[in-house]
C-alpha cells in the first residue's frame, strides 16, 4: 500500500530528541520530506542524517523558539526550503513538574511560553498558506496532564489545555477549510523529558511506552484524520472518567497522591 505520506512536506518542532526526532525518522521513513527545529544543534545534525538516508531533501534549523522573531523565522525559511509545509507537527515543549505551593508566576509565564503561545504562533504563520491550497494538517502534541490535570504539573497541565483547546477551536473553525487538526494526548513515553533539570523528581508509576510505539500511534492517527490521539488509547477511558465525574476522580487523584507521598 502506498505511504500516505509519499511526498508530503512535513514541519516539526522538537525534532532534536525524544518523541519529536522519532516522528522526524518515521515520517522521512515514509517518503515525507522533513523539517526539523529545535535548540540543539548537534542533536538535530545527528536526527537529519538520519532522516536524509531516507529523505535527501529533509533540512533542519537550530532556533530558540521562546523568541518570536526565530518563529516568524523558521516558518518562512521552512516554507522556502521545503517548498511548503502540509503538515506541521507542534511537538516542541518543557515539562514543569512543580508542587503549587512552590510554583511563581514566572514560571508559569515561561511554560506557557513555550508550550502554547509558541506553537499557535506558528500555526498562525503557516495557516495561511494552508487555507489557500485548501489542505494542510496541524498536528499539537499536548498531553493527558491537559484532561487529567495532573498533580504537581499545574502550570504545565494548563499549558496543555490551552493548547488542547485552541487546536479543538481550530477544527471547529475550519471544519470543511481541508485543513486538519489532531490533537496528541501521550502518557509517559520514554524519553529525556523525565531526566530535564528544574524539575521536581517523576513519582508516577504508569508504565512508560517505548518512543517507536508512541510514533507509530501518532503517524497512524494523522494519517486516518483522528481529532483526538491517545497514546496509549487506554488514557481516553481515563479522560472520559474525568469527564464524567470530575469531584470523584480528583478526589481520587489526591487520595492516590497522599498514599503515595503522604501529602494531599
Ligand atoms: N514523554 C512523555 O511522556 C510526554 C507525555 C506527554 C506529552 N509529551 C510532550 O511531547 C513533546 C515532546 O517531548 P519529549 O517527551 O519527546 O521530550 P524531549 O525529548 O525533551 O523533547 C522536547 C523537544 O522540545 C524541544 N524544545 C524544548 N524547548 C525548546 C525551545 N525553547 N526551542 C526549541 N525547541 C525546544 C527540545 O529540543 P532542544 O532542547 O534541542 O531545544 C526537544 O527536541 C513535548 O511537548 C511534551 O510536553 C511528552
Amino acid at each position: 500500500m502506498p505511504s500516505p505520506f509519499e511526498g508530503k512536506r512535513v514541519l516539526i518542532t522538537g525534532g532534536s530528541s525524544g518523541i519529536g526526532a522519532g516522528l522526524a525518522e518515521g515520517f522521512a521513513s515514509a517518503g515525507a520530506v522533513v523539517g526539523i527545529a529545535a535548540r540543539r544543534h548537534d542533536r538535530l545534525a545527528g536526527v537529519l542524517e538520519r532522516c536524509r538516508a531516507t529523505s535527501p531533501g529533509s533540512a533542519m534549523w537550530a532556533v530558540d523558539l521562546n523568541e518570536p522573531d526565530a518563529v516568524d523565522r523558521l516558518a518562512s525559511e521552512a516554507v522556502d526550503a521545503l517548498g511548503g509545509v502540509d503538515i506541521l507537527i507542534n511537538n516542541a515543549g518543557i515539562p514543569k513538574r512543580r508542587h503549587l505551593s512552590r510554583l511563581d508566576i514566572t514560571t508559569v509565564e515561561s511554560v506557557m511560553a513555550i508550550n502554547y503561545l509558541s506553537p499557535v504562533r506558528l500555526t498562525l504563520a503557516l495557516l495561511p498558506a494552508m487555507l489557500e491550497q485548501g489542505s494542510g494538517h496541524v498536528a499539537w502534541i499536548s498531553s493527558v496532564a491537559a484532561p487529567l490535570s495532573s498533580p504537581g504539573e499545574a502550570a504545565y497541565s494548563a499549558s496543555k489545555a490551552a493548547v488542547s483547546v485552541f487546536a479543538e477551536t481550530m477544527a471547529v473553525d475550519l471544519w470543511d477549510s481541508g485543513v486538519g487538526v489532531s490533537v496528541v494526548y501521550p502518557g509517559v513515553v520514554d524519553t529525556e523529558l523525565f531526566t530535564l533539570p528544574d524539575n521536581d523528581p517523576f513519582t508516577g508509576d504508569v508504565e512508560s511506552i517505548p518512543v517507536a510505539e508512541a510514533v507509530t500511534t501518532i503517524m497512524d492517527g494523522v494519517a486516518a484524520g483522528a481529532l483526538s490521539i491517545y497514546v496509549p488509547a487506554y488514557f481516553a477511558e481515563f479522560a472520559a472518567q474525568k469527564a464524567q465525574d470530575v469531584d470523584r476522580f480528583l478526589a481520587g487523584t489526591a487520595e492516590y497522591v497522599r498514599s503515595r507521598t503522604g501529602r494531599g
